[in-house]
C-alpha cells in the first residue's frame, strides 16, 4: 500500500504521532487531537489532514476518525449542515461558543475530499453512501449561507474560518495595525459574540461591515471538494451528478474571472461587499494548484513567484506570507512561518501541474525539518526551528506528500 519511497523511520514516527494523540470518546468515537495540551478538541481540517495520512499506515482508523468528524453536524437552526471548526467531546465550549459541545463556525472544506481519499484506499461504497448525507446539507449549508451574492465564491466570516488565524492579511479588516500576537488574538475572541448577534449570518455581516472574505486558497479547496463530491455522488447518487458539475464549474469560473489579478499574476483574496483585493502578499495563491484552477500559463507565473528565493523559496519552503513583505516574521504565528498542511497542497498541487522536480525538493525539505526537529506545528522558514505546538498530528501529511497516489489531487 505504501509507496517504497517513504522511510521506514517516518512511518513508524508518524504511527507513533497520530497513536499518542488519539482520543477515544465516552461513546466510543476515535479522532485524533491535531496536539496534546494545546489542541484536544476535534478539528475539523485537522481531521482530515489526519485520516489522509492514514489511508497509509491505517485505513480503519482513516474511516473511523471521518466517521467521529462526520457525526456532528448542526443540526438545527439557519446553519444547519454546517460542520463547526471544533468539536468538544467531553464538553467545554461555553465560554467561547455559548455551548458546550461545538464551535460555532467552520473551517475549510477537506472533508469531501478526504472522504475520497479514504474511498481510495478502502473501496467501501457502503460508507460512502453512509456519510453521502451530511456532505450534501454541508455543501447546501456552503451555497445557502455562505455566498450572499451568489457568485460561486464562498466567503469566511472569521479569520479561524480561514484557518489563517492572525495572517497579516486581516489586520486592517480587523482593525489592526502590526498587532502584537495578543492583540491579534483578542481581535479574534470579541469578534465571535458580534457574529452572534448577527446570527452568524454572511448577507448581514457584509452589510455592517464585519470581517468578511472570499479568500483564494479556501474556494480552491471549495471547488475541490464540489469535484470530489461529484465523484462521491457517481457513486451513490447519480442524480446529483449534474447539479454538482454545474455548482463546481461556476465556481472555477468566479476564480478565474474575480480572483485572478493578471497584472501581479497571483489569485487574491476579496474582501467585504465591495470585494477589495488584499493587498498582503500571502501562500495561499498557491493552493489555487492543488485544485487544478490555474491554466498552464498561470501556474507558471505562480511556480516563478513560489521559487524566487526573494519571495517564497528560503531554506525551509513555503513562508505563509512573502519575505519581501513589511509584516513577513518567520517565527510569529501566521505571519510568515512554513506550515506543513500547506506545504502538502503546494506539493499535489505542483505535482498535478507536471512541476514533479519542484514538488520533489519541497517534499525533501519538508521532510528535512522533520527528520531534525520532529513534528511541529509550524517551522521558523530561515532555520528551520520547529515552533507552536508538539507533537502536532497535520506534519504527518509529508507522509502523504511522499506517498499520495498521483490523482492524489484530482480527484473529479
Ligand atoms: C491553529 C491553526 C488552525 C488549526 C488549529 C489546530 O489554530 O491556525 O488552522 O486547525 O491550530 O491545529
Amino acid at each position: 500500500m505504501t509507496a517504497p519511497a517513504v522511510p521506514a523511520w517516518l512511518l513508524d514516527r508518524a504511527r507513533e504521532t497520530l497513536r499518542q494523540n488519539l482520543v477515544v470518546t465516552a461513546d466510543g468515537h476515535r479522532y485524533t487531537r491535531p496536539a496534546p495540551m494545546t489542541y484536544e478538541q476535534q478539528w475539523l481540517w485537522d481531521s482530515c489532514f489526519h485520516a489522509i495520512v492514514n489511508t497509509h499506515l491505517d485505513p480503519d482508523l482513516a474511516q473511523a476518525e471521518i466517521e467521529a468528524l462526520l457525526s456532528r453536524p448542526v443540526m438545527e437552526g439557519p446553519d444547519e449542515g454546517m460542520l463547526p471548526h471544533m468539536i468538544y467531546w467531553s464538553g467545554g465550549g461555553t465560554e467561547l461558543w455559548g455551548r458546550d459541545d461545538r464551535s460555532t463556525i467552520t473551517q475549510p472544506p477537506v472533508a469531501t475530499y478526504a472522504v475520497a481519499r479514504v474511498y481510495d484506499v478502502t473501496g467501501d461504497t457502503d460508507f460512502v453512501r453512509r456519510v453521502y448525507p451530511t456532505l450534501k446539507a454541508y455543501h447546501a449549508w456552503w451555497a445557502r449561507r455562505r455566498d450572499p451574492d451568489g457568485d460561486g465564491l464562498v466567503t469566511v466570516i472569521h479569520p479561524w474560518e480561514a484557518g489563517w488565524d492572525a495572517s497579516p492579511a486581516w489586520d486592517a479588516l480587523l482593525g489592526l495595525k502590526s498587532p502584537t500576537d495578543a492583540e491579534s488574538r483578542a481581535a479574534r475572541i470579541t469578534l465571535v459574540p458580534k457574529l452572534a448577534a448577527l446570527d452568524y449570518d454572511a448577507a448581514r455581516v457584509q452589510q455592517v461591515g464585519l470581517f468578511n472574505v472570499e479568500t483564494c486558497d479556501l474556494n480552491a479547496l471549495y471547488l475541490q471538494s464540489l469535484r470530489s463530491m461529484t465523484r462521491l455522488a457517481r457513486l451513490v447518487a447519480p442524480q446529483d451528478v449534474a447539479a454538482l458539475q454545474a455548482a463546481a464549474d461556476k465556481t472555477a469560473r468566479a476564480i478565474q474571472t474575480k480572483l485572478w489579478d493578471d497584472t501581479r499574476g497571483v489569485y487574491v483574496d476579496l474582501a467585504g461587499a465591495d470585494e477589495l483585493p488584499l493587498p498582503v502578499q500571502t501562500a495561499g495563491t498557491f493552493v489555487t494548484l492543488f485544485a487544478g484552477v490555474p491554466t498552464a500559463p498561470q501556474a507558471a507565473r505562480l511556480v516563478a513567484r513560489l521559487t524566487d528565493p526573494a519571495q517564497f523559496w528560503p531554506a525551509y519552503p513555503v513562508p505563509s506570507v512573502a519575505m519581501t513583505e513589511a509584516e513577513f516574521a518567520p517565527d510569529r504565528y501566521w505571519r510568515g512561518p512554513t506550515w506543513p498542511h500547506l506545504n502538502w497542497m503546494i506539493a499535489l498541487g505542483l505535482r498535478r501541474y507536471g512541476y514533479a522536480d519542484i514538488a520533489a525538493e519541497l517534499t525533501t525539505r519538508t521532510l528535512a525539518l522533520v527528520e531534525r526537529n520532529g513534528f511541529w506545528e509550524y517551522y521558523n522558514p530561515l532555520t528551520g526551528v520547529g515552533l507552536g505546538a508538539h507533537p502536532q498530528s497535520w506534519t504527518t501529511l509529508v507522509v502523504d506528500m511522499l506517498a499520495a497516489p498521483a490523482h492524489g489531487a484530482d480527484m473529479g
